[in-house]
Order: structure tokens, then C-alpha cells, then sequence
């Protein structure tokens, strides 16, 4: 089955063909960064806006990308939610009438299963069950994947998520929207140990995460070192990173070690992490556990893992119709 996926919740603009949920024959993703950039985070009529531009060249380079003919498509999949309503649309409403004007079935998918099923795109995907840490600019969670469209969720974030951290401490060291990257970057000539910031709730016996406190506890470092601080960036990076890091590979080994699985994959945006990917491979592997992550672009936003989480939504019966709507949160 030929997929025409297409992903459009926040910032990107992401169209790509993927046949039988684990092949790619294209991919592409359009960035609005440089637009979201001087504001420090999304600006979401802005989003919508930028999406309205990209949808039609997008979707058309995927297709040309990809060697296909429209007429070759057998369906379409379209994030439906969660995220920004005005951005959601934009991709919706395109892929639900591409598909009536090509008469297709077409179906509307989580975005969170979307990140999920990213593992599948990849070789020696996990087999089921497994144990998923998903980490996002708007999620992080811990789920029992039991199937393609089946997530148990184990634990969750109560109140930022782990990549909203990250962008949030950049921001406070000066540099602009999206952070995750740079402070990766930064942490590379920095010192772990240096600057001691809370492990939050790394000894409770639950999988739920919470990371406002450590963005907090940066800015009070900050505040209270007004002069020191711009020479211990790299320092500063290095050890919000690695409290946050510690956290996200200590739960999710205990996650599977609970759930008696022994694979784990990483998904979202966090996971092209250069520490988060190391530590949970070393926690796993002294656990025996096998880790799946992959590779850097489909951790963050794409189209693919749409298509892919799309196409065992289709083969399970679930097309969309032509009154279905987005949402900004949307139950797995
Ligand atoms: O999955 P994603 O592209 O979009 C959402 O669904 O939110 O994730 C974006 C998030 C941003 O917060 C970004 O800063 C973070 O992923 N991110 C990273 C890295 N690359 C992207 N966080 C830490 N280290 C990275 N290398
Ligand atoms: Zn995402």
C-alpha cells in the first residue's frame, strides 16, 4: 500500500511517500524555524499562515521525490491531532480533499502514535511489546506499546516536557527557539559535574516526569551569577542536560523492567539527543535490554512516521470521513 503522508501540528510542513508502513520513498520536511526564531517560540497564526504557503509545494515534492505517480497513491494519512488547531487544518483539510478528489480512503492520525511508529521506519524495528519513551517540545510520556495503534500509557510529564525545557533554558542563556540542538552543541565543551540542577522525581517509584524545576533551578543560577554565568554556559548546558538526561534513561529502563520487556525505544524530537541516545543504550545494554532510536530526522517532525502509523490505522478498517475535524489534544 502507497501512503501520501502528511504532518502539519506545529511548525513543520511535512509531506512523504511510504509504502507499507515501513518504507520511504520520500521524505520531506519544510522548517518554519527562521520565522518562530526572533519570537523565541511558535507563533501559531504564523504557523497556519506559513503551512498555507508550503502545503502545495510540499506535498508536490514528495510525490516527484518519490518516483510516483498521484494516480499511483492507494491512500492518504494526515495528522489529525494534538496541536495547533490553525496548523492542524492546513494539512487536513488538504489531505481529506486530495483524497476525495483522487477517490481514495484517507485517515486521521495521532501524532503521538505518528512519533511511535517512527521505529518502523528503520531496520530491526522492536517487536511487541515494548516500552517507549516519547520526549517532545509537547510531550513525555512513557508507554507499553502493544501494538501498532495500542500504547498503555505508563507515566507522563505533570508539567513541562522535556524538549519545552530545553527550548526554555536556551532562551534563558540567550539563545532563540528551537534549543534542543544548541544545547546538545553547548554541552559537548562543557562539565556534567560542574553545576549540580534537581534530578526531579528520579527516586519515586513512578514513571510520571516533571521538569519545570530544574528550569527554574537554572534561571535562579542565573540570576544569583549575573557576571559568572555567560563564562560556565557550556557548564550550565552540560549539567541541565545531564540531570535531564539521567531522569528520562533511569525511568525508562525501569519502565521496561517493570513492564518484563526487553526492548526500548526512544522517540520525538529529545531523542536526537547525542547524551540521551548514549546513556540509554549504556543503562539498557547493562541491563540486556536492546534500544531502538532513529535515525536524527525522524526523530523530530516528519510525514513519514505519519504515513506509517496511517497505514496500520487503514489495514485495522479506520478511514476518516468527510466530517471528521482536528484537535488541539487528542486521546490515543
Ligand atoms: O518532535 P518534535 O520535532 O516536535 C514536537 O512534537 O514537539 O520535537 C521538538 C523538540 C524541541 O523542543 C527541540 O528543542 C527538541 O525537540 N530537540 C532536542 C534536540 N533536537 C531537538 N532536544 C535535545 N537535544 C537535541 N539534540
Ligand atoms: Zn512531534
Amino acid at each position: 500500500m502507497i501512503i501520501l503522508g502528511i504532518e502539519t501540528s506545529c511548525d513543520e510542513t511535512a509531506a512523504a511517500v511510504v509504502v507499507n508502513g515501513d518504507t520511504i520513498l520520500s521524505s520531506i520536511v519544510t522548517s518554519q524555524i527562521a520565522v518562530h526564531h526572533p519570537y523565541g517560540g511558535v507563533v501559531p497564526e504564523l504557523a497556519s499562515r506559513k503551512h498555507i504557503e508550503a502545503i502545495v509545494p510540499v506535498v508536490n515534492e514528495a510525490i516527484r521525490a518519490s518516483g510516483m505517480e498521484i494516480k499511483q497513491l492507494n491512500a492518504i494519512a494526515a495528522t489529525q491531532g494534538p496541536g495547533l488547531i490553525g496548523s492542524l487544518l492546513v494539512g487536513f483539510s488538504y489531505a481529506k480533499a486530495y483524497a476525495y478528489a483522487l477517490d481514495i480512503p484517507w485517515t486521521g492520525v495521532n501524532h503521538l502514535e505518528g512519533h511511535i511508529n517512527s521505529v518502523f521506519l528503520e531496520p530491526d524495528p522492536p517487536p511487541f511489546p515494548f516500552v517507549a519513551l516519547l520526549a517532545s517540545g509537547g510531550h513525555t510520556s512513557i508507554y507499553l506499546v502493544r501494538s501498532h495503534t495500542l500504547l498503555q500509557p505508563m507515566g507522563q510529564t505533570l508539567d513541562d516536557a522535556a524538549g519545552e525545557a530545553f527550548d526554555k533554558v536556551a532562551k534563558m542563556l540567550g539563545f532563540g527557539y528551537p534549543g534542543g540542538g544548541v544545547i546538545d552543541r553547548l554541552a559537548q565543551a562543557g562539565d556534567p559535574e560542574k553545576i549540580a540542577f534537581p534530578r526531579t522525581y528520579l527516586n519515586k517509584s513512578n514513571f510520571d516526569f516533571s521538569f519545570s524545576g530544574i528550569k527554574t533551578a537554572v534561571n535562579r543560577y542565573i540570576q544569583t551569577h549575573p557576571n559568572e554565568y555567560k563564562v560556565q554556559i557550556p557548564d550550565i548546558a552540560a549539567g541541565f542536560q545531564e540531570a535531564v538526561v539521567e531522569v528520562l534513561s533511569y525511568k525508562v529502563v525501569h519502565a521496561a523492567m517493570e513492564a518484563g520487556c526487553d526492548h526500548i525505544a526512544i522517540v520525538g524530537g529529545v531523542a536526537a539527543n547525542n547524551r540521551l541516545r548514549e546513556k540509554v543504550r549504556q543503562e539498557a545494554d547493562s541491563h540486556g535490554f536492546s534500544v531502538h532510536i532513529p535515525s536524527t530526522p525522524l526523530c523530530g517532525d516528519n510525514a513519514a512516521m505519519i504515513a506509517a502509523a496511517g497505514y496500520h490505522q487503514l489495514r485495522q478498517g479506520k478511514i476518516s470521513n468527510r466530517s471528521d475535524d482536528v484537535y488541539s489534544r487528542m486521546r490515543l
